[in-house]
């Protein structure tokens, strides 16, 4: 099920580093790409930042629309996020090919991606040069959600379903045991 996630707690949905999908839409068109390239920036009001390339369908639909929406795969989904993250909406329509299932966002156009293990709502903050030149995308998270078997009490629990982790070439490491440091200072 997903709950809501208060926004100072946004960025722990990001921390860990888990590979993202990016869902756009604009003009009755959506699509959705995978992401290695995503941050935390900030905590209240919390923002990200993502590379999106140039080439890009949903970097399209992004600029179109002013908004994007972070989605976290979790191990089930490791096919589904190098497929989308492999082909482009400018070819094919992934929804009906990959049976990907979108799910409408609380507070912008893009929709969240369905069986993920926390979305992030965002709304982009005008940052032209960086986009053009850097192909970094800076946005702030406006609502969070997180499934609530994975997510309790603000923390994670890895236990039932991880998050993932890209090496290269759809090979994916699940998030491992969480090691709690001694305080030695
Ligand atoms: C695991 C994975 C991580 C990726 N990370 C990024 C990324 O951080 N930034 C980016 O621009 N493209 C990244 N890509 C590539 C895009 O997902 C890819 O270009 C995709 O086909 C774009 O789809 P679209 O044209 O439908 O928007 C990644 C691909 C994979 C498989």
């Amino acid at each position: 099920m997903r709950a809501p996630v208060s926004l100072p707690h946004a960025y722990k949905l990001l921390n860990h580093g888990p590979t993202v999908l990016v869902s756009a839409a604009s003009n009755g068109q959506q699509n959705v790409m995978a992401a290695a390239w995503a941050m935390p920036l900030d905590f209240d009001p919390p923002k990200l930042a993502v590379v999106i390339a140039q080439d890009t369908f949903t970097r399209r639909l992004i600029e179109a629309s002013q908004e994007l929406c972070l989605s976290v795969p979790t191990n089930e989904q490791l096919e589904l996020t190098w497929a989308v993250g492999s082909t482009s909406g400018r070819e094919i329509d992934k929804q009906e090919r990959f049976e990907v299932i979108y799910e409408q966002a609380s507070l912008i156009s893009a929709p969240l991606i369905g069986g993920c293990a926390a979305w992030l709502e965002c709304k982009l903050y005008q940052e032209p040069s960086m986009q053009e030149r850097y192909d970094l995308f800076i946005a702030e998270v406006v609502a969070a959600w997180a499934d609530d078997q994975m997510f309790q009490h603000n923390t994670w629990n890895f236990e039932v379903r991880q998050t993932i982790h890209h090496l290269n070439h759809g090979t994916f490491f699940a998030t491992g045991a969480k090691l709690q440091a001694k305080k030695i200072f």
